[in-house]
């Protein structure tokens, strides 16, 4: 038996350590709030801080643990791979120098331009308010989008239309992000469909798996405030009504070159999982941004739709050793997720859910914890997202039918989307991505 320990409280870290569990492992998980999915499949758990190295370490030298799964980003990008290696524990994760693709924004644009990676977009780095006016200029202000450097937890890109609405919306966000020694990008706006591309990376071999698509908006029709996701879906045939195989192609072509600049610039391997998110525009796949780990919800569309065994596939991606004959299931998943009611601007927290789970088994539905923690018999919210809840059928209608009755199983002040992965919204995507490529 392969002792494998999970670093995170996520529904993503829950997803990762059932598909560890399925591929036999012995699981423990190391989180900072107790997340109840992960204490059921664990042998043991630590709740403690996510990035107390020398906690973590103690916790895997007392449980002989093989080798370590990281979920979330902020450890990654302090460097927990570099401590735990060093510390005689392999790890499914970039080091500190490969994470800069997802914690510095100014890092990835400037890898993609002096690699000439195709897929990047004009950018230009400020760190004091000096050129920002005669560059909105140059490129109209219409087509602007400010990123802070460093991470934001989705929070800080503003993008001219959705956030900021004139010149000096954006020269006062500058401002304002000068004000606090924050160095941004003022960057190209895109326009078309987003999809997210996520691979298993060993250094140089990089493994697609099936095409998602997230739902960043708090509501319905796409309106709200921007989320850490509330839902996603993939289809049958592993891409979409308007993303093909050559889009694919494009966008892991882009993923490789990246990694081989990743070693050539900093010296260090990229291994882990490399999650990129793409933009098909009428010039072409564009990257929006790369995340240095499985995405929150997208790892639940991909996870159980794995043939092989995940616990090899770690095993490869630390020894270099990917091969191209990984397999996922042709099947269509939908996610949704339960937020507590006013997420994501003034959230409900503490407050108890109730989940039947002998209908929600019924139902066929998966579902996974989130950012709620168990205290006794109870179920509590804190202020994100709470459960996520999976369908997965031979066509999108039914797996959205199966995640919506999930859905109806479990009670409590949460609110949910329910147009993700409908016909209806696939509708739209599809009218809107042909607008845009007839424009031409
Ligand atoms: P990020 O944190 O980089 O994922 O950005 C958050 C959201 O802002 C993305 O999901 C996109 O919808 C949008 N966004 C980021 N960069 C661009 C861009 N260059 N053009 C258009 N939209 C963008
Ligand atoms: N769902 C977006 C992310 O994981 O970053």
């Amino acid at each position: 038996m392969v002792n494998c320990l999970i670093i995170g409280h996520g529904a993503r870290e829950h997803v990762i350590g059932e598909t560890l569990v399925n591929g036999g492992a012995n699981l423990f998980a190391f989180m900072s709030y107790k997340n109840a999915g992960l204490e059921d499949l664990s042998k043991d758990i630590k709740i403690h801080s996510e990035s107390d190295f020398k906690k973590i370490i103690e916790f895997c030298k007392e449980k002989n643990i093989d080798f370590v799964v990281i979920g979330p980003e902020a450890p990654l990008i302090v460097g927990i791979v570099d401590a735990l290696e060093k510390g005689g524990f392999p790890c499914v994760g970039p080091k500190i120098e490969a994470a800069q693709l997802e914690g510095s924004k100014i890092f990835t644009r400037e890898l993609l331009d002096k690699y000439k990676i195709q897929s990047n977009v004009k950018s230009k780095i400020f760190d004091s308010i000096d050129g920002v006016e005669s560059y909105i200029k140059d490129m109209g202000e219409e087509n602007i989008v400010v990123k802070p450097e460093g991470l934001t937890g989705g929070k800080g890109v503003k993008v001219y239309g959705d956030h900021l609405f004139s010149k000096k919306d954006i020269l006062d966000y500058c401002s304002e992000l000068v004000d606090k020694k924050n160095r941004f990008l003022l960057e190209e706006k895109c326009d078309g469909e987003e999809f997210t591309l996520q691979t298993f990376v060993d250094g140089k071999n990089v493994i697609g798996s099936p095409l998602v698509q997230d739902h960043k908006r708090a509501f319905e029709d796409d309106r709200g405030p921007n989320t850490g996701g509330m839902g996603s879906y993939s289809m049958e045939d592993h891409l979409m009504p308007f993303f093909n195989q050559n889009d694919v192609n494009e966008a892991l072509r882009d993923m490789k070159k990246t990694v081989a600049a990743v070693k050539e610039e900093t010296g260090v391997e990229y291994k882990g999982f490399l999650y990129g998110q793409f933009m098909k525009t009428a010039s072409g796949i564009k990257l929006i941004e790369y995340n240095s780990r499985l995405g929150d919800p997208e790892a639940m569309n991909i996870l159980p739709l794995l043939k092989n065994n995940f616990i090899d596939i770690c095993w490869s991606i630390i020894n270099g050793n990917l091969h191209q004959n990984y397999e996922f299931e042709k099947k269509a998943t939908v996610c949704k997720y339960l937020a507590p009611e006013g997420y994501p601007v003034n959230p409900k927290k503490d407050v108890v859910i109730k989940i039947n789970i002998e209908e929600i088994i019924k139902s066929k539905a998966k579902y996974y914890y989130a950012s709620v923690y168990r205290e006794g018999e109870n179920i509590y919210t804190t202020t994100s997202r709470a459960m996520g809840v999976l369908g997965i059928a031979e066509s999108l209608e039914e797996a959205e039918k199966i995640a919506e009755t999930g859905v109806s199983c479990i009670k409590g002040n949460l609110f949910h989307r329910k147009d993700v992965g409908t016909r209806k919204l696939l509708q739209k995507r599809i009218v809107h991505m042909n607008s845009i490529l007839n424009k031409k």
